[in-house]
């Protein structure tokens, strides 16, 4: 079996963890969620809960993860041998998110290759709904999007995880600042500016707060064991407190950023923000084609989201990776290969529910469309649910051992018992209806 790896920095871990939050999640998802859910006013709630509600369980997911020094299963069974099956959760959701994440993976592959090509497509949501239906191509495009996460797992923390996020990241940065300027300068810029920070209070609803947690508690990787793992090879940090701020401040910066980059670019060419998903496939292709270097811009931008996809993407095989080889005493490599195998087994047929298998229906929904609706909207805040009554109830953890203010110590110390509990419990009733 390998040896537990530690971080060889702590620029390593932040960037590591960065890595994980900031992904389909800020540059595809909130984007268009913030679209369907009155722009300012959403980011206004958006900001306000990520940095108070949101900042409990991510700070406690890392905490366990450091404090029991072991991956998913063996942090839940040291903590009480009962609890394992709960443990189990986290790699399982893992799993199953990796599965439809990772067919966006490859639609984004795809996108790179076409931003080359696109001369010929005149009608940018046929193509991209003949494209996602094809039975072939996109399935071998999300297997290379597997096969790419897997193998920087596969080397290891230092050698793969840290190498890739430290490449990526600062790649997506630069691309990111790039597309924001030439955003920025686009004629009437600035109404996609105003739609996004002048608040319009009459769109303040229930819905749109649930909206915002849910996207809160995705973009953040709270729930599905990846936090807890990258948690549990840190080794030393007094600054546990700062790492999570630092963390928060900067996925919310990368939202906000895509945001600038996407919406004055809509409003500039009269198009609509809330096209849903097809924003960033769709509206965002056809706006492309209309500028010039059109085709540059188009694959900096699937460049940018290829770098967002891979380091989260790499994040979420990790949990999974790091139960196999603990509980299995098995090497990293034969791991990976497993979770190759398991993931493409799932993602395939979820792949072909958008064209050959989209009569195949759970619920009333797609493959595709039910694992998004269970992962993100019960076994995510499922697993923090259970996670943050471990801590405040069982373990009783003392804010005060992480957070020196007394203070701050305190609401952390209550919000892990009652309000992120109760926060979730609505989250969860909500998403199930
Ligand atoms: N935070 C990622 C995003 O915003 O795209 C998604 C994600 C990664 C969720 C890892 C959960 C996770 F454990």
């Amino acid at each position: 079996m390998d040896k537990r790896p530690v971080w060889t920095s702590k620029y390593a871990f932040i960037v590591t963890a960065i890595g994980s939050a900031v992904g389909l999640g800020n540059i595809w998802r909130f984007p268009y969620v913030m679209g369907q859910n009155g722009g300012a006013i959403f980011l206004a709630v958006y900001i306000i809960l990520i940095c108070t509600i949101c900042f409990i369980p991510l700070l406690n997911e890392l905490y366990v993860g450091k404090l029991t020094q072991k991956e998913c299963v063996g942090a839940y069974e040291s903590i009480n041998k009962n609890l394992k099956p709960l443990g189990a959760l986290n790699p399982v959701t893992g799993i199953l998110i990796s599965a439809f994440y990772f067919i966006v993976g490859g639609w984004i592959i795809n996108y790179i290759f076409k931003s080359f090509s696109s001369a010929g497509i005149k009608d940018y949501g046929q193509y991209f709904s003949s494209f996602i239906s094809e039975p072939v191509y996109p399935c071998i495009l999300t297997l290379l999007f597997i096969f790419l996460c897997v193998f920087f797992t596969a080397r290891g923390l230092k050698n793969g995880i840290e190498k890739a996020n430290k490449i990526f990241m600062p790649m997506l940065a630069l691309i990111l600042v790039f597309l924001v300027i030439i955003s920025l300068n686009l004629p009437d810029a600035q109404k996609g500016l105003e739609y996004m920070f002048k608040p319009d209070f009459s769109k303040l609803n229930s819905h749109m707060l649930l909206a915002a947690l849910g996207q809160a508690f995705f973009t953040l990787s709270i729930g599905m064991g990846a936090l807890l793992t990258y948690g549990s090879y840190i080794k030393e940090d007094k600054t546990l407190v700062k790492s999570v701020y630092t963390i928060i401040l900067s996925d919310t910066t990368f939202a906000i950023l895509a945001g600038i980059m996407i919406f004055p670019a809509v409003f500039s060419f009269g198009m609509l923000p809330d096209s849903g998903a097809g924003l960033v496939f769709v509206t965002l292709p056809k706006i492309f084609s209309q500028i010039p270097f059109g085709n540059l811009i188009s694959s900096a931008f699937f460049i940018l989201l290829f770098c967002a996809a891979v380091t989260s993407g790499i994040s979420i095989v990790e949990g999974p990776c790091a139960t196999l080889v603990e509980r299995f005493k098995i090497s990293r490599v034969k791991a990976c290969t497993i979770l190759f195998t398991i993931i493409s087994l799932i993602a395939i047929p979820t792949t072909l529910s958008f064209g050959l298998l989209n009569g195949l229906k759970i619920f009333d929904k797609t493959l595709f469309e039910f694992l998004d609706f269970l992962t993100s909207n019960i076994m995510l805040p499922l697993n923090t649910l259970f996670l943050c009554i471990i801590s405040g109830w069982y373990l009783k953890i003392n804010g005060q051992i992480i957070i020196k203010n007394k203070m701050s110590a305190k609401l952390f110390n209550f919000g892990l018992k009652y309000i992120v509990p109760i926060a979730l419990i609505c989250l969860i009733v909500a998403g199930l209806k």
